[in-house]
């Protein structure tokens, strides 16, 4: 096996420099929706190799895969059946080496994701689990009885709906999932799932894989004695009154802080990062995940910012951010994912003016930016037929709720059939939408795009210490106008207003706005910004 080992710090020729998820973007590849090298209609590891020059040219320093595992697919590859190999939809352990030399040789890094807080049902731990109570692997997993009456254990509901509980018969119990029947939690109460967990991350890490996004990295401890969740209020987050439960019992337990400083060794001693799916809608809960800074999570989903609205309202998330994470700590922004959708839609309304300010300011902020693919051509969501929904939380829900797949849909490389994402012949696993109105070959053509804005922004990042590494302050600014300065001489202004705004008082030069034809432009007293422009300022 061509394993690569990951370089030790002391090795290092950078050491002393800021790690390179500190000052780099990550970007996160949707396997099945990337590239389909193989003409069945899926994206493979084949495609993702094929397609590194793009990642490359875009300047990405990491890319986060989801889940490539062996998996029946009931929730795409996040119920997983072998942690240790690849899917064969997928590729083989081969592929996964050759895409981490090969994006290694670009500069680019690789993390997978771990999903430690359920395994799938026909993973071989729950197949022993379920033949019997003495079986090794039973208390791996979450078993409890049912009430006097037969109902579930608790008031727990599973996030896909419906309880989070099901009858086994064989055992004569119920077991715990907080997902998909499919997807039954482990036991993290049981010290062999760690040390099984500790395996595996060893495993890949020594195999050259630069770190982890953490699957459910909030959920992963229950608690104990399985106490009921306590009942949404009105006070609650919206998402939270949808559920009906704070979950503050079937996830969320302080014990999982305890995971996190003993992976947070393992990942140190490889020089790799860990980035957890925390999905909390509390900025102090969020911080936690960071632990002293220095001791738990390398970056943490900042999911109420993903939530949030570009304006006051991610403004306020931003400071508050800011504000509550430890000094040593880094933000982590990102407003795509395989789960929320685009930006491009759910931020911007499919509006290229709002898409290329949001796209500003993702990779102006203090912090790692992570986009998802398809986010550096504005892509947005594709509404998916009835008849072709793959998500089960689609399949289950309709017409209620139509699920992922709209963020899901596969990446529009060129104008041409399927969009080039798999060949003429083929049916892709979701449909592609209009792949005249964005796909990367005529954005790359035109240095005007959306795509040519992202790669400049991200060589700008690089180029430019103070947006690398520099500090945030937040600017006092005419209203409708969100400016902060970063480091000592770049300050950046949105102007989320609809209408033209003037800022007083700025002297230096642009170097990006959203409108191109501004780049260069000399600041002499006011800068003049039209609704939706961002501008990005050498105030030297
Ligand atoms: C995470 C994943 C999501 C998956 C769920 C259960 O939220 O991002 O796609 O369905 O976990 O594994």
């Amino acid at each position: 096996m061509g394993s690569l080992s990951a370089m030790s710090p002391a090795e290092d020729p950078d050491a002393g420099a800021p790690p390179w998820w500190r000052a780099g973007v990550l970007y996160q590849v949707y396997p099945r929706s990337f590239a389909d090298s193989d003409g069945d209609g899926h994206g493979d590891l084949g495609g993702v190799i094929e397609h590194l020059d793009h990642l490359e040219w875009l300047g990405v320093d990491g890319i986060w895969l989801s889940p490539i595992h062996p998996s029946p697919q009931a929730d795409w590859g996040y119920d997983v059946a072998d942690y240790l190999d690849v899917d064969p939809g997928f590729g083989s352990l081969e592929d996964l080496d050759r895409l981490v030399a090969d994006a290694r040789a670009r500069g680019i890094r690789v993390l997978l994701d771990l999903v430690p807080n359920h395994t799938s049902d026909r993973h071989p731990w729950f197949v022993d689990a379920r033949s019997g109570p003495d079986a090794e692997h039973h208390d791996w997993y979450v078993w409890a009885d049912g009430r006097s009456d037969g109902a579930p254990p608790n008031n727990w509901r599973s996030s896909f709906g419906g309880p989070a509980w099901t009858w086994d018969d064989g055992i004569g119990r119920y077991y715990l999932h907080n997902f998909l029947p499919q997807q039954p939690d482990l036991n993290w109460w049981n010290p062999a799932v760690g040390d099984a967990f500790d395996e595996i991350v060893r495993f890949w890490l020594g195999r050259g894989i630069a770190g982890f996004r953490i699957d459910v990295a909030h959920g992963l401890v229950k608690d104990r004695d399985l106490r009921d969740d306590t009942v949404a209020s009105e006070s609650d987050h919206e998402r939270i009154r949808k559920h009906g439960l704070r979950s503050d019992f079937s996830m969320n337990r302080p014990e999982v802080h305890d995971v996190y400083r003993r992976w947070r060794r393992i990942a140190d001693e490889h020089g790799a990062v860990l980035l957890g799916e925390t999905w909390v809608l509390d900025i102090d809960a969020l911080a936690r995940f960071y632990g002293d800074g220095r001791d738990e999570l390398h970056l943490a989903l900042n999911v109420p910012f993903e939530l949030s609205t570009p304006g006051p309202a991610m403004r306020e998330i931003v400071e508050r951010t800011e504000a509550v994470l430890p000094p040593d700590a880094w933000p982590l922004w990102s407003g795509s994912n395989h789960d929320a959708g685009r930006l491009a839609s759910h931020w911007c309304d499919g509006d290229e003016r709002r898409i290329r300010s949001a796209l500003v300011t993702l990779l102006t902020l203090r912090g790692s930016p992570l986009l998802y693919q398809g986010d550096e051509i504005g892509m947005v969501d594709v509404p998916v037929p009835r008849a072709r929904l793959r998500d089960p939380v689609g399949l289950r829900h309709r017409p209620d709720d139509p699920g992922r797949d709209a963020g899901r849909t596969p990446m529009p490389w060129t104008a041409g059939p399927n969009g080039g994402f798999s060949g003429a012949n083929a049916e892709p696993w979701l449909p592609l939408g209009d792949v005249r109105s964005a796909n990367v070959a005529d954005q790359r053509a035109d240095p005007g795009s959306i795509l040519h804005l992202c790669r400049d922004l991200i060589a700008l990042r690089r180029q430019r210490e103070d947006l690398a590494s520099g500090a945030y302050a937040s600017l006092e600014m005419p209203e409708g106008v969100w400016g902060w300065l970063r480091g000592d001489a770049t300050v950046v202004f949105v102007n989320h207003a609809d209408r033209t705004v003037g800022v007083p008082n700025v002297d230096g030069e642009i170097l990006i706005a959203t409108d191109r034809g501004r780049d260069g432009e000399g600041i002499a007293g006011s800068v003049k910004l039209e609704p939706w422009d961002a501008v990005v300022i050498d105030v030297r």
